[in-house]
């Protein structure tokens, strides 16, 4: 659990260039599907490359809540014995997903169509993050939740007793909202259908394959249909985990922002869902080389090859959003050093996320000498050409990718950056200091 404990200030600083070969941790998209599905399957799922942060941690003890038997072997290598689609049993006490909106609305969804009742809560970000876009769909099938007002956690999910498919149309390009409702058409009689009009990340989708399931995606005049058969049986799985682009995206940038850098990250998720940041580097003059293209467990991986780079702001493409959502923090830093403006337009999702990242990027950027545009749903940002102050403190509201923006920011500013608190770091990259430092970073 993140943000409960004593803030950690951390200051980055510029220093000499990055080298060297970098070990990112498991996918965590990846890693709370791998654990919730292989909780949801018979018999036993072996799983390699788990991420081991907080929010996976949290996502493992609420499976074994729920009655799987979750085994850590060694170094990110667990073993889920699963209870079967409907087999979960009621949890004795509140499950406390942390930091995770990812963690809480898949298992929100996972539950909700067992009858059983299970109370959810999180640390003070997670508690401030709209739940009503999941137990929306989920009343659907028959479910009924009690949270706070416009419904925030803590909240009560009362599971549906003879739950049927449901046909639903995203209202957001959420994944966590495709998924729960996925998850929850596992146990439902019938078909369940789900509508979103963007492509998110398609993991669940291809997990739930691998699993066994029968679903299927089409294309059609409103969008990504993908049709999932009710009440499989699904069966254990061997998962290799591939490692996490989002967290690969710091070290990358950092590499593009320090002159003299060149680094190689090994075996880096390229799910075209997911990948949206490396064509946007890329359209801005990054010298990226992706190597050794090959499939790991069902996801595209390959070999990043990094070298710093003189960049162009650009107009990022609105569509490509789904494809980098969380990668805009980290992108509005490598704008900072580019020459012109970076316009990031249809990103008002980033106002409901670990924080409201426009406005934390926004407000650190400024306080590091940078000047901004922001509205409702865009964030411009005027380039440096290279040459960026720093000297001033971000605040990062509980969120990780705040926190590793900034201390990548700082290795290459004029002055170093701080940041009031590195704590939630380890919800998503605890290895995140000691790797930078192995590449040369000066993280403190
Ligand atoms: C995630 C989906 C995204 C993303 C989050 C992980 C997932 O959230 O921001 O970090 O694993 O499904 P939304 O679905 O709310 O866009």
């Amino acid at each position: 659990m993140s943000g409960h404990g004593t803030p950690i200030p951390m200051q980055s600083r510029a220093g000499s260039p990055l080298t060297g070969t970098a070990l990112i941790p498991g996918d965590k998209s990846v890693s709370h599907r791998a654990l919730i599905l292989g909780a949801l399957s018979i018999g036993e799922t072996r799983i390699t490359g788990l991420l081991e942060g907080e929010d996976i941690l949290d996502t493992a003890k609420a499976m074994a809540a729920f009655g799987a038997d979750v085994k850590r072997l060694g170094d990110g290598e667990w073993l889920v014995h699963g209870v079967g689609v409907g087999g979960f049993g009621e949890p004795e006490d509140v499950i406390d997903c942390g930091n995770a909106g990812t963690g809480v609305r898949l298992i929100m969804g996972a539950m909700a169509t067992s009858p059983i009742s299970a109370t959810f809560t999180g640390d003070a970000s997670l508690r401030s993050r709209p739940m009503g876009r999941i137990t929306d769909p989920l009343v659907l099938f028959g479910a009924h939740a009690y949270g706070r007002t416009k419904g925030r956690l803590p909240l009560t999910l009362v599971g549906a007793q003879s739950p049927h498919g449901v046909r639903y149309t995203s209202p957001h390009p959420s994944a966590q909202i495709k998924s729960a409702v996925l998850l929850a058409g596992l146990n439902a009689a019938g078909d369940t259908v789900l509508i979103e009009k963007a492509k998110t990340r398609d993991h669940t989708e291809r997990m739930l394959r691998g699993f066994g399931a029968d679903i299927e995606t089409v294309k059609t005049h409103a969008g990504y249909e993908i049709t999932l058969k009710g009440q499989p049986e699904l069966k254990a799985l061997d998962i290799a985990v591939p490692r996490d682009p989002s967290s690969a995206a710091f070290p990358v940038c950092a590499a593009l922002i320090v002159e003299g850098s060149d680094i190689l990250l090994p075996n880096i998720g390229l799910n075209p869902t997911r990948a949206g940041l490396f064509s946007t580097l890329v359209d801005m003059g990054a010298d990226i080389s992706f190597e050794n293209r090959r499939e790991e467990g069902g996801e595209p991986v390959a070999d990043l090859r990094v070298k710093y780079s003189e960049l162009k702001g650009i107009e990022v493409p609105p569509e490509r959003a789904p494809s980098m959502i969380d990668e805009y923090p980290i992108l509005s830093v490598v704008a900072a050093f580019a020459s012109g403006k970076t316009v990031m337009r249809g990103i008002k999702e980033l106002r409901v996320k670990e924080c409201d990242r426009i406005d934390a990027m926004a407000r650190g950027l400024e306080a590091m000498g940078v000047t901004i545009e922001e509205g409702e749903d865009y964030l411009i940002v005027h380039g440096q050409s290279g040459d960026v102050k720093g000297g001033g403190v971000a605040k990062t509201f509980i969120d990780h990718r705040i926190a590793m923006s900034f201390l990548c920011m700082g290795l290459a500013t004029r002055e170093p950056v701080s940041v009031d608190d590195g704590a939630a770091i380890a919800t998503s990259f605890p290895i995140f200091q000691d790797l930078m430092q192995g590449l040369g970073a000066d993280i403190t």
